[in-house]
């Protein structure tokens, strides 16, 4: 399959070589699509195709497909929700507050606000530790100031990160931040708001359901938030609040054990409710759920969202990935390669 196709994206449009990735295909031209594991786990990238067609490499969910998988080929048109740009920047642990069970909310200040939507996540570094994925989230009662970043953190004996907080990292602990990154932010929409979790998928779910009551209460919304610890239900006083702000229908359910009333025994995948084809759902958690609720979600046609929590491991650069898609080594950039980066990074800023 040898020459180019028109690929419009997001309503500008390019010669496109067919074969290449819709990412690639943008970065050839100077668009830098969204994006960050671009091994097709994270869905950052996943776009709408609104007409042609392209190779969806199996990642094709209604019309959508991932950005980083699918390839030009043929004419196509795709759109994507404009996102914050990714930015870097520095701050430092201002508190690790225990939340109950295996639970922590570390608050951290950064030096620069880092603007997100409801939902995404950003890179966490904290000093002398690898970075790890977090999303942002608000206090259990939904304040939040704006040179802060709040996030809920499981503590794991063998969790390189998680196990040192509150010994190696405590308050004045160095940290770096970049993002925001993440495809399953909440959008404006009608119909009913379903938000299901499990662990501290509650930390991104939370931020969506005090942004969709704040700014669309209209919709009716349901929330199933999960642990299998019942120690690990750390969001009563959340949905305390959603009550108070109209939201009759939460469950709150632990697999492990019997949790204190009204919390339910059993897992979130047994408290589902019958999606219908109006509804938008939000899932953040184990794989197995995301799966699930994706696949049922997708059974009636409705829309489903979920960035799927990630093995903790080292992920390619933005820079990485470029210098891959030309050949080049990874560990030698050419002046090329580091203008092409130049390029990348001055692109994101310009549409911050
Ligand atoms: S799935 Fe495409 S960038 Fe992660």
């Amino acid at each position: 399959m040898s020459g180019k196709s028109r690929l419009t994206i997001n309503g500008k449009t390019i010669a496109a070589p067919n074969g290449l990735t819709l990412i690639e295909a943008g970065l050839q031209a100077g668009l830098v699509m969204p994006q960050d594991c671009c091994t097709g786990q994270c869905q950052t990238c996943r776009v709408d195709v609104l007409s042609g067609s392209v190779d969806a490499k199996g990642t094709a969910e209604g019309a959508s497909v991932l950005a980083c998988q699918a390839c030009v080929t043929g004419d196509a048109e795709i759109h994507y929700d404009p996102v914050p740009a990714v930015m870097k920047t520095g701050g430092s642990v201002i508190a690790i507050n225990d939340l109950g069970g295996e639970i922590v909310e570390v608050i951290i200040e950064v030096t620069k606000p880092v603007p997100y939507l409801p939902g995404q996540y950003v890179k966490v570094a904290f000093s002398g530790f690898p970075a790890r994925d977090f999303s942002p989230t608000l206090t259990l009662n939904g304040l939040r100031e704006i040179n802060q970043l709040i996030f809920h953190i499981r503590r794991t004996a063998d969790g390189l990160v998680s196990s040192a907080l509150g010994g190696a990292i405590k308050a004045g602990h160095r940290v770096k931040v970049t993002g925001p990154y993440g495809h399953a932010f909440l959008r404006q929409g009608e119909g009913r708001i379903v938000l299901i979790s499990t662990g501290t998928g509650f930390a991104p779910i939370w931020s969506i359901a005090v942004a969709a009551r704040l700014g669309q209460p209209h919709r009716p919304l349901t929330l199933i938030a999960s642990a299998r610890d019942p120690r690990n239900l750390y969001m009563r006083e959340s949905c305390d609040w959603l009550a108070r702000h109209g939201v009759e229908d939460i469950v709150l359910t632990a697999s492990g054990a019997n949790p204190l009333p009204p919390a339910r025994h059993g897992r979130a995948s047994a408290y589902l409710p019958s999606f219908r084809a109006t509804d938008t759902v939000y899932v953040a958690g184990t794989p197995g759920l995301v799966d699930l609720v994706r696949s049922a979600a997708q059974d009636v046609g409705a829309k489903c969202y979920s960035d799927p929590f990630l093995p903790s491991t080292s992920q390619p650069t933005i820079g990485m990935r470029i210098r891959r898609f030309l050949g080049g080594k990874p560990s030698k950039p050419s002046p090329v390669h580091a203008q092409i980066e130049t390029l990348a990074a001055s692109l994101a800023r310009e549409k911050t």
